[in-house]
């Protein structure tokens, strides 16, 4: 049944056709792609020929297929999705790669702009020393977080506050080991001229950063020296062209250490800077 599908995706200029018409089958059918393979010929019944109509209606007006099936793999893990949640991507585990390498034995982080908790829910499922809070200024954002946490076993490690950037953080909560955040870093303009899937289904809440793509940056990198233990770091996802822009704009904020590191593909990615321990005698 999903060669039809494919076929169809295909004439439309689809470069995954194949990937999404298994995938979408296979979602309606109950079986993965490996079961699907090995399944061919199982017959199929109207009600699910029907459904699957119904989802690739939804694929071809642009609607990704983690969306439609409502989840999305991220560091090995599912994450579910809903509206208010930006769909995790690959791009973003070279965070995790660095903030599982930087947190001391113990530690506990924070994780601005969580979203679908992708990023403190992997780090935690990998850390079982460690524990965060993930804040969000969107409420059904964090009612998906902390789904997420329950499903991947780590909720009772992992605390929830909504609000703007640290004003989320509870009094007394602070200081921590590390910040964490894949903020909305593309600049507002930008965002009409990005592929549907992003600009049509990706809440403009997870995406746009401002005129210059760098408000989120300036907040925090205002205010993590306060919220950080000497010797803490900060780390945070960035766009390809920012390396320089964010790495000033923390080194003015008096962090040291910034190193911009790259992705797979070879362009900047994160940037990571310490609260060294001589700063706390700043004025
Ligand atoms: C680019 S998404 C990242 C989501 C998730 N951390 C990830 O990496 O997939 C940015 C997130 O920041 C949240 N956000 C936007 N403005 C915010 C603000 N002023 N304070 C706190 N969170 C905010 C959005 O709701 C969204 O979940």
């Amino acid at each position: 049944m999903w060669r039809g599908w494919r076929d169809v995706l295909g004439r439309l200029g689809f470069e995954t056709a194949a990937l999404d018409a298994k995938l979408l089958a296979g979602h309606v059918m109950g079986m993965d792609s490996l079961v699907l393979a090995t399944h061919e010929q199982r017959p199929v019944d109207e009600a699910e020929a029907m459904r699957l109509a119904e989802l690739m209606q939804r694929r071809m007006t642009g609607e990704s297929v983690a969306r439609i099936i409502g989840e999305r793999e991220f560091y090995g893990l599912a994450f579910g999705l809903n509206a208010a949640t930006l769909e995790p991507r690959p791009d973003t585990e070279l965070l995790v790669d660095l903030a599982l390498s930087a947190l001391p034995a113990g530690g506990r982080l924070l994780d601005l702009g969580t979203g679908t908790g992708c990023i403190s829910i992997s780090i935690l499922a990998n850390r079982s020393d460690a524990s965060a809070l993930a804040t969000d200024i969107n409420l059904e954002a964090l009612i998906m977080a902390r789904q997420n946490a329950e499903r991947h076993g780590v909720a009772w490690r992992l605390d929830f506050a909504r609000g703007d950037w640290f004003g989320a953080v509870p009094p007394g909560e602070a200081p921590f080991d590390l910040i964490v955040s894949n903020p909305p870093y593309i600049v507002s303009g930008v965002i009409e001229t990005l592929a549907t899937e992003v600009k049509q289904f990706d809440p403009k809440l997870a995406l746009d950063g401002g005129p210059d793509g760098l408000a989120p940056y300036r907040i925090i990198a205002a205010e993590a020296p306060r919220f950080l233990r000497p010797g803490g770091q900060v780390l945070v996802e960035i766009g390809y062209d920012q390396g320089q822009s964010v790495a000033e704009l923390f080194g003015h904020a008096g962090l040291a250490d910034i190193v911009v590191h790259k992705d797979l593909g070879g362009l900047d990615r994160v940037v990571c800077a310490h609260h060294l321990q001589s700063q706390i005698s700043r004025p």
